[in-house]
């Protein structure tokens, strides 16, 4: 591999889907590789992740259908699900990076990031930010390194860090997704969260492709940086690689590209049919994402792409 593109497991960020219970480890239809664990298989799991040099890890909780209520209540609950993971992580191996998905999406039963107003479709902006920030706050305050708001509500990351500051956790960071598309690639994490919208569609909070100008994905990337954003994302990765160059030449906040499940599942799907050797097309893209800027890579394709990268440097 060139020595200029410098694709180490340092660089990646690993999912994971947390759900309830105990000795669980179910694989997703539309996903294939990808698994809900409880938090007790996913410590075993993470373990093998270490030994091949991956340290940081983001948390997706899955709640159970039961759980899900209009206020999203067991997003922010203390002790909840992604509370739990994130303390169990930490407790076992204190130098993992632990970062949390924020937002309401899994946790409302009609699948929107935000709180609706009551009998209307709309977004109540005011008990969604409550909602995030208190979301944030549970995540803090058991132990998670990184919050990532990814409702895309307006000044969902101010309200973060107005929250955090308050609560006594400044030292808490927060990653934006800050340019975040209204994609068609992430149907098998919506299969995986069990979070797709019950009605409408997410073009009036996410970035819509048909309308949005390199400029105007920059400005939400800088809007999230003067919000108090410590590291900002561009979401999905392969079809907005020229974002991701012009906002590692517009800013010096350490960048990530979200390699989406959709993303995953193409390779994966090609690779089942013969249509190219998996490994080396995972190897082609994650450097291509690499080359465009990103500084971290979010990739369902971690795992094995690190052990392969183990494998090629003789380790
Ligand atoms: C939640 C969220 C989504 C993803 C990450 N956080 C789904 C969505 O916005 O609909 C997708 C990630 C992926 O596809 O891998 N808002």
């Amino acid at each position: 591999m060139s020595a200029h593109i410098s694709l180490a497991a340092s660089c990646f960020i690993f999912p994971y889907f947390i759900v309830e219970g105990r000795r669980r480890r179910e694989e997703i239809r539309s996903f294939p590789g990808v698994f809900r664990f409880s938090v007790d298989t996913m410590l075993g799991d993470l373990e093998a992740l270490l030994r091949l040099g991956v340290r940081k890890i983001i948390l997706f909780g899955v709640p159970d259908a039961r759980q899900k209520n209009d206020e999203a209540s067991a997003a922010y609950e203390e002790g909840n699900l992604v509370a739990r993971a994130a303390g169990a992580v930490k407790k076992a191996f204190p130098h993992v990076t632990v970062m949390t998905d924020v937002c309401l999406c899994a946790y409302t039963r009609h699948g929107h990031c935000g709180i609706l107003k009551k009998g209307k479709g709309s977004a109540d902006k005011r008990a969604t930010l409550e909602a995030l920030a208190a979301m944030a706050m549970t995540h803090a305050a058991a132990g998670a390194d990184w919050v990532a708001p990814s409702a895309m509500a307006k000044q969902q990351v101010a309200a973060l860090r107005e929250a955090l500051d308050k609560g006594g956790y400044r030292r808490t960071e927060i990653m934006g997704y800050s340019a975040k598309f209204a994609s068609n690639f992430y149907g098998p994490f919506r299969d995986a969260a069990s979070c797709s919208p019950q009605f409408g569609d997410r073009r009036a909070y996410q970035l819509d492709y048909t309308k949005t100008d390199t400029a105007m994905a920059l400005d939400e990337i800088a809007a999230d940086i003067n919000e108090g954003a410590d590291m900002v994302m561009v979401k999905p990765a392969l079809c907005y690689l020229d974002i991701i160059r012009e906002a590692k030449r517009a800013f010096s906040k350490p960048l990530a590209a979200y390699n989406v499940s959709g993303e995953y599942a193409m390779v994966k799907s090609g690779a089942r049919l013969g249509l190219w050797d998996e490994k080396k097309a995972v190897v082609e893209i994650l450097c291509a994402i690499k080359r465009a800027g990103a500084d971290f890579i979010i990739s369902y394709h971690a795992k094995e792409a690190a052990g392969w990268l183990k494998e090629s440097s003789g380790a």
